[in-house]
């Protein structure tokens, strides 16, 4: 199994650019069902969950040309309603099933997985729900969920939680409905916006993407055309933490600050300086860090998926700092290997942590348990004396490409080990 090995102790300089935004690549990819002509993504991200995401598209049929950043994309005959095997292992595989649904009337899926952060295995109620008010028969039939409907009908839905793949997948199964859909107590993240966006310039009436209320007027068709993926803000969040926790001037190019406001008003409270473009963010070697207590929320919330990174960053304040996990209960849990680190960390709940900084860290062996507790024991290994090896790393390369070298190109010790 690959691993990294981390030598800590060395501050980061320089620039490093971000990438395309894992969660839209991982919704444009099903969106591409929508239509039978050729979509052209550019900026899409070399990571492991976009590779497994385009697996299933191929095996529905898709023809796929990849060229660098640039993906393009035709699916004029769909071969088959079963989404393959890999969807259960991709939490995301989810999205296709309503654009599948929309072309050949059936679905057939298994339960997505993706990262063990929510209760046992994360539940899709709020999408069968959902389904079930847009006409659509919804079945379980050995292992297998089935989804049956010959035209898709409008209908209103209100999300009772609110959900960013949920939002995602009905406003997608919507679009070549009968008549209008309603959706309420939508996410409100950027990259609904922008999908929302792309489907509108190639033929679909969305209303309201990026609000609450969502408005869609069924259309015919969509047709094909070109989509550029918005800067991933995680991974901006990420190196701005990064930077923040080790110290270090760093700048972050071809990112946009803007969908990360709430981070970097905390960073103010805290006393982490920054300089910003609109395009870029300029993070500078501080002294002290003073403590803080987050709670995560959805957008434009503290994201839940920049609370591990933070995490390690409390660890280096000078004070308590209460972190709440409001979204998912099991995404502290990786807080016991900052504490074999030498954190100060004391687990209230599996929501809540109680983080007394700033403390040294030492270099430890690791398992990385999900994608964002992974990059945060990469930051916590920089920060570290000695050496801190990761296992696991499979988890990692789902949403970060090739972050080794990224991190090797700004200064920082890290070396993969493939075995
Ligand atoms: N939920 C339900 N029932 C449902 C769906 C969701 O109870 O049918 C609950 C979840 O258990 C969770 C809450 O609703 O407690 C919010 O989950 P949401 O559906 O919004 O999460 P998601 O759409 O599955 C996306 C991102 C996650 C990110 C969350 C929250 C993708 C592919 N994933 O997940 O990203 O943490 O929104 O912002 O877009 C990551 O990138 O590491 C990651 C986990």
């Amino acid at each position: 199994m690959a691993k990294y090995l981390i030598e800590g102790g060395s501050r980061l300089h320089g620039e490093i650019r971000v990438k395309g935004a894992k969660n839209l690549a991982l919704k444009i990819i099903p969106a591409a069902l929508l239509s039978t002509e050729t979509i052209t993504i550019t900026n899409l991200p070399d990571i492991e969950d976009v590779r497994q995401t385009l697996a299933i598209l191929a095996d529905l049929g898709a023809s796929i040309e990849r060229d660098g950043e640039t993906c393009r994309i035709r699916i004029e005959k769909i071969k088959k309603s079963h989404l393959a095997e890999q969807a259960h292992k991709l939490r995301a595989s989810i999205v296709f099933t309503g654009p599948l649904l929309a072309r050949t009337g059936e679905a057939y899926f298994p339960h997505p997985g993706g990262c063990v952060i929510g209760a046992g295995t994360r539940p899709i109620d709020l999408f069968l729900e959902g389904f079930r008010t847009l006409g659509i028969e919804v079945n379980e039939e050995s292992g297998l969920y089935h989804l049956k409907a010959d035209k898709v009908r409008g209908g209103e839905y209100f999300f009772t939680t609110i959900s960013v793949t949920g939002t995602e997948t009905l406003m997608m199964t919507a679009v070549l409905a009968s008549g209008r859909t309603t959706l309420k107590n939508c996410a409100v993240e950027p990259e609904i916006k922008a999908l929302a966006d792309y489907l509108n310039s190639q033929g679909a009436k969305i209303k309201g993407a990026g609000t609450p209320t969502i408005e869609i007027d069924g259309v015919e068709k969509i047709s094909g055309g070109k989509f550029e993926i918005i800067p991933d803000r995680i991974e901006t969040g990420t190196f701005a933490i990064m930077a923040a926790a080790t110290g270090s001037e760093l700048t972050i190019s071809g990112c946009n600050p803007s969908h990360i406001e709430i981070l970097l008003c905390i960073f103010k409270k805290i006393g982490v300086k920054f300089e910003r473009g609109d395009d870029w963010l300029k993070i500078f070697a501080g002294g002290k860090v003073r403590p803080y207590n987050i709670k995560t929320h959805e957008y434009p919330g503290f994201p839940t998926d920049l609370q591990s990174p933070f995490t390690v960053l409390a660890t280096q304040a000078d004070g308590i700092s209460i972190i709440h996990e409001t979204i998912y209960d099991r995404r502290l849990l990786f807080t016991d290997m900052l504490a074999q680190m030498g954190a100060d960390i004391i687990m209230c709940d599996p929501h809540r942590v109680v983080v007394n900084g700033p403390t040294k860290l030492a270099g430890k062996r690791l398992t990385s348990p999900d994608l964002r507790a992974g990059i945060a024991m990469i930051i916590a290994g920089l920060i570290a004396e000695g050496t801190t090896e990761i296992d696991n790393i499979y988890q990692i390369d789902r949403g970060y490409e090739k972050i080794d070298e990224r991190l090797r190109a700004i200064g920082a010790k890290i070396q993969r080990v493939d075995g």
